[in-house]
């Protein structure tokens, strides 16, 4: 397999522990700088957030490597959350998915944004290498986006 070679399948109830392990092992240390971590409170807030209609699972050399979640409105295409176990990370597979939905989101003609907190500088430089400009602060995370070349703004 290809470096940065993946596919997507859709998550299932039963892959909650596999998800939850994931959130805590990728975000741990940016929510505990941020919010604080407290065991009971993060497991009550995923089980709340817990959606696999609507996540999908990242695959990689047959194995489960990560979640994505995108939400898509009429008005634009969010990546509300990419996060891959830490043995796959920075082998190209979390660029890779994210040019393939800028590609999706210059063939809906509608920008692509994500928000990213602001002490993870990892994760945001790897965004704007790849073309995304902040537009929005908030106090935790800064709002990105990329706008399709060509795309005619009406606003
Ligand atoms: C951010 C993430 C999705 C990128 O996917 P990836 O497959 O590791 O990225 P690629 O191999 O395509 O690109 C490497 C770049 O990703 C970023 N990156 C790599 N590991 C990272 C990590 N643990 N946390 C944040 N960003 C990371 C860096 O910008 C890296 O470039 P660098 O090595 O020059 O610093 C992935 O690293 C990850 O899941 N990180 C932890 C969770 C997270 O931060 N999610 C994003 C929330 S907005």
């Amino acid at each position: 397999m290809s470096e940065g070679s993946w596919h997507l399948r859709p998550a299932r109830p039963d892959d909650h522990d596999f998800l939850f392990k994931l959130n805590a092992t990728t975000m741990r240390e940016h929510v505990e700088r941020v919010w604080g971590w407290n065991d009971a409170d993060q497991a009550a807030f995923f089980k709340n957030r817990f959606a696999p209609d609507r996540w999908q699972i990242i695959q990689a050399d047959g194995e489960d490597v990560g979640v994505l979640i995108v939400e898509e409105t009429s008005e634009e295409i969010y990546l509300a959350e990419v996060q891959i176990v830490p043995e796959w990370q920075g082998r190209g597979v979390g660029s890779s998915i994210v040019r393939s939905l800028m590609n999706d989101a210059a063939a809906a003609g509608k920008p692509l944004t994500l928000r990213v907190l602001h002490v993870n500088e990892r994760a945001r430089a790897l965004y704007e290498r790849l073309g995304f400009r902040p537009f929005k602060e908030i106090e935790t995370h800064t709002y990105l986006r990329w706008e399709p070349p060509n795309r005619t703004t009406s606003r």
